[in-house]
């Protein structure tokens, strides 16, 4: 089993982790950093409720990727979207247009969300579905989800 010190840089802070290679980022993030904010859910690529973005903005499931293949790579998790205190858009959005029910997906539903945002500013249909493609919400469904994208990208910041 191969195993090693890492460099993750998460939202924005740089963290020396050890991590072997049975090691996803997503134990990295919950087990190793404490930032829970990233959920576990299936474990096995089908729910979603685990993403965070790379360094290009991507959505990413931490789940399937193995935590060695991030070294020196950034990420940014839920916790990394707010600043200075304030709700990013999206999650301001969110709040405004009731798309949070039970909460569980709703990290990986928001960064999933911001990542449309962050490769289309301005997402038409097709993208705000395709980015919304692999993240399951048993409560809410996608139709409020999908008004807060569609606010952000139409007026911007303030919903
Ligand atoms: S926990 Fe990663 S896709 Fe379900
Ligand atoms: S808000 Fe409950 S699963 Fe999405």
């Amino acid at each position: 089993m191969k195993k090693g010190f890492i460099t993750l840089h998460v939202n924005g802070d740089a963290h020396e982790v050890l991590v072997s290679s049975q090691h996803t980022l997503l134990d990295v993030l919950r087990g190793k950093l404490k930032l829970m904010g990233t959920k576990e859910g299936c474990t096995t690529g089908s729910c979603g409720v685990c993403t965070v973005n790379n360094g290009r903005g991507e959505a990413v499931l931490s789940c399937l990727t193995p935590a060695l293949e991030w070294a020196d790579q950034s990420i940014t998790t839920i916790e990394g979207l707010e600043k200075n205190g304030r709700l990013a858009p999206i999650q301001q959005a969110f709040v405004e247009y009731h798309a949070v029910q039970c909460g569980f997906c709703t990290p990986g539903v928001i960064m999933s969300a911001q990542a449309v945002l962050n490769l289309t500013p301005a997402p038409t249909e097709e993208d705000i579905n395709d980015g919304l493609a692999g993240v399951i919400c048993r409560c809410t469904g996608h139709i409020k989800v999908k008004e807060a994208i569609r606010h952000v990208g139409e007026f911007g910041p303030t919903p």
